[in-house]
């Protein structure tokens, strides 16, 4: 059994006022959730004040990002061990906004996806097709191009203990999610891609959808045998929908 996975993306947004009070709603709001595994992802620069906050609850942390190099002449980057000395358990890796902005092609995202299992954290892969590859019909094409470059480069073990995030771009943000069957279809694929390398692994990693996931459509979409949970943007940042979608995890 794949335990669920409900993670909050909170992206750039906040003030230390809002995180503070944000963490509290949460930490009252998810103590009594028994069989879902809670994380959030603030901006670098409130990790630390998180983090005490976060001491004794059972949420976790995680990054939206981490540097693949230890230390050096990276400006404006956050290594693994920097993230380790605050006891960060995830980083997103491949977000479609650094993919977009940021050059995060799937080369790199793979090299960064090795180089935070190698610091002992979790990454989290995200993978999905933009509204003109969706058109074009080329959603799987997509994914299995993103999956198949760590696959290529450092081969089926680097999925083991690892969790994907299928987020289809034109969902992000949108208010357009794909429906529960739709979203089952690639999470199933991305499986299915998993399996023809390794079935063991393929059975254990959870597979998160993200893409406008709110209270109203968590259940619904947690409900399909392939999605293990949910990374969630907009929705985290309001701790009653991020408890309530958390709550319809808990199944
Ligand atoms: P929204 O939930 O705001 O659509 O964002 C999804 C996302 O990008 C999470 O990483």
């Amino acid at each position: 059994m794949r335990q669920p996975l409900v993670a909050g993306n909170w992206k750039l947004n906040g003030t230390l006022a809002s995180v503070r009070e944000l963490v509290e709603s949460l930490k009252a709001g998810v103590g009594a959730i028994e069989n879902v595994e809670v994380a959030v992802c603030p901006p670098f620069v409130y990790i630390p004040e998180v983090s005490s906050l976060l001491a004794g609850s059972k949420i976790v942390m995680g990054s939206q990002n981490m540097s693949r190099h230890l230390a050096g002449a990276y400006t404006g980057e956050v290594s693994g061990p920097m993230l380790n000395d605050f006891g960060v358990k995830y980083a997103l890796i491949g977000h479609s906004e650094r993919r977009a902005s940021y050059g995060e092609t799937d080369e790199k995202a793979a090299r960064k996806f090795v180089a935070v299992k190698e610091h002992g954290l979790v990454p989290i892969l995200c993978v999905g097709e933009t509204l003109v590859e969706h058109e074009r019909g080329n959603t799987f094409g997509v994914v299995k191009r993103q999956i198949d470059a760590v696959l290529d480069f450092f081969g089926v073990e680097a999925f083991d203990g690892a969790v994907i995030a299928y987020e289809p771009v034109w969902a992000i943000g949108t208010g357009k999610t794909a429906t529960p069957e739709q979203a089952q279809s690639v999470h199933e694929y991305i499986r299915g891609r998993i399996a023809r390398c390794d079935e063991e692994i393929a059975s254990r990693i959870q597979i998160l959808y993200g893409g406008s996931v709110k209270a109203a459509n968590a259940e619904a979409l947690f409900s399909q045998p392939d999605i293990d949970g949910g990374l969630v943007g907009g929705a985290s940042l309001d701790a009653d929908e991020f408890i309530a979608i958390c709550v319809a995890a808990n199944q």
